[in-house]
């Protein structure tokens, strides 16, 4: 936890920016696997985390902002819990460690809850992404399963979105924590995955870097041969000399910020020419695209920079053909790059992703196309100081998505089919890296991982 004026703070600011009523948070509950007593980890809400820092299940908060106080809901732990917990925190201790000087019991949330209701008082929540809390908003508020969402309040997320995407010193540190954890990660996937091993024997050791550093995985793990499938989970492939594996993976903080960096590997220690002339592309627009990073500047204009370059890199090695700028203004290179180059990263991989993601990437001057491949960029905004999001650009052959443009003749003018034949069997390459926005420029977080072909190289070889 960071020290409790940070979250006081915080809450502080949430209230100004709000007009009245009362805000319900909940956090999070346990997640059974099979059954009650036999949960997935317990990860805590975001939010949560954000204005009320504790980690643990079962907790939710109530910040009156007419009355400027909070109040802390919960359970205390009986001696019967404790016998099999170890000893623990009373509510009213767990609620001053963040500066909140008030708790009460769980079951007197209903009360609360009804009684601001009776008065006519504006209650705001946040949306729910998991089935308790819609049963719960809705048991609490007096609605059904399908109305739950009747105090979802945009005032509430525009409020929270601001104050989350601006992130402080501290919060910085956090991610350049995660990031370390995660170049641990990396660099141990570079050095052991070799021809013959099965994928999963590097993945979940990766998983086992970031237990081992108290933290835990901030999303499932891409590690795959099979890259040109953007979220590949399976890891059961045999890694052979000559292919390529992405490694889409980062670690938590241990106060769950998320490192989200991928690096593609070479198995057998050497990118062949065809792969090489293909990773040099993606390098050079994603170096590019970073040096373009400064205030001001709008995302989407990066990322269509970033398909300009790429695309004309591919014109270079005779895949594409034709004016390139119009090429990618028809969105011809998404059959090559057909997602996103970024989001925003925080306490969540795709920070805030839960509160709407076209509140966090989108405003009122730049609207979601969509347009296959730029329907899929989270961020599109000008870009602030204190932003951290993620820079990704990547290129993938996927046989389908090919076979199916090549037999309805789509961008025949832009896109040379014949070449691709002998392409089928690519699969694909992505780099990315985590990057804050400073007052002039950029900073790429966290210690370098390896990205250059020499250095991955070295790495893959040794
Ligand atoms: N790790 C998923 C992504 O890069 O968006
Ligand atoms: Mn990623
Ligand atoms: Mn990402």
């Amino acid at each position: 936890m960071f020290e409790s004026d940070i979250y006081v703070q915080r809450r502080e600011l949430l209230k100004k920016e709000l007009q009245g009523g009362i805000v319900l948070f909940l956090g999070n509950g346990e997640s059974p696997m099979n059954y009650a007593d036999n949960p997935y980890s317990f990860r805590q809400d975001s939010t949560f985390l954000y204005y009320f820092g504790l980690d643990t299940p079962g907790l939710a908060a109530i910040m009156d902002i007419d009355e400027d106080l909070e109040i802390f809901y919960g359970y205390d732990y009986t001696v019967d819990d404790i016998v099999w917990m170890g000893p623990q925190l009373s509510l009213q201790e767990r609620a001053e460690r963040v500066g909140i000087k008030k708790s009460a019991p769980e079951e007197n949330l209903t009360n609360a809850v009804t009684s601001a209701l009776n008065r006519g008082r504006l209650v705001h929540v946040l949306p729910p992404y998991r089935d308790e809390h819609r049963i719960k908003i809705a048991s609490l508020l007096h609605l059904n399963i399908d109305t739950a969402e009747h105090y979802v309040s945009e005032p509430l997320i525009k409020a929270v979105v601001a104050q989350r995407s601006v992130k402080s010193a501290e919060e910085i540190g956090e991610i350049e924590k995660a990031i370390d954890i995660t170049y641990e990660m990396h660099t141990f996937a570079m050095q052991h995955a070799r021809p013959g091993m099965l994928e999963r024997e590097i993945s979940g050791k990766m998983a086992g870097i970031a237990a081992a550093y108290g933290s835990s995985i901030s999303f499932p793990i891409i590690f795959s041969v099979h890259g040109e499938t953007l979220h590949n989970h399976y890891h059961g492939n045999v890694m052979q000399a000559g292919d390529l594996v992405v490694n889409d993976s980062g670690a938590e903080s241990l106060l769950h910020y998320a490192g989200d960096i991928t690096r593609t590997i070479p198995i057998g220690g050497h990118f062949s020419k065809r792969q090489r002339d293909i990773y040099e592309i993606v390098l050079a627009a994603q170096k590019n695209a970073i040096n373009a990073i400064r205030p001001g500047i709008a995302y989407r204009d990066i990322h269509l920079q970033s398909a300009r370059d790429m695309a004309d890199g591919l014109k270079q090695i005779g895949l594409m053909r034709g004016d390139i700028k119009e090429a990618v203004a028809v969105g011809a290179h998404a059959l090559f790059f057909p997602h996103g180059l970024g989001h925003m990263l925080g306490l969540d991989v795709h920070d805030m992703e839960n509160l709407g993601e076209n509140v966090v990437g989108y405003d009122a001057t730049i609207q979601r196309s969509s347009q296959f491949g730029l329907k899929s960029l989270r961020l599109a905004k000008a870009l602030q100081p204190g932003y951290v999001l993620t820079v990704e650009p990547g290129l993938y052959f996927i046989p389908a998505l090919i076979e199916k443009w090549q037999s309805d003749k789509k961008f025949v003018e832009f896109i040379n089919y014949d070449n691709l034949k002998d392409y089928m069997d690519f699969g694909g390459i992505r780099i990315e890296d985590d990057v804050l926005v400073t007052q002039n420029g950029s900073r790429v977080l966290g210690k370098p991982i390896p990205k250059t072909v020499d250095n991955v190289e070295a790495l893959a070889s040794a």
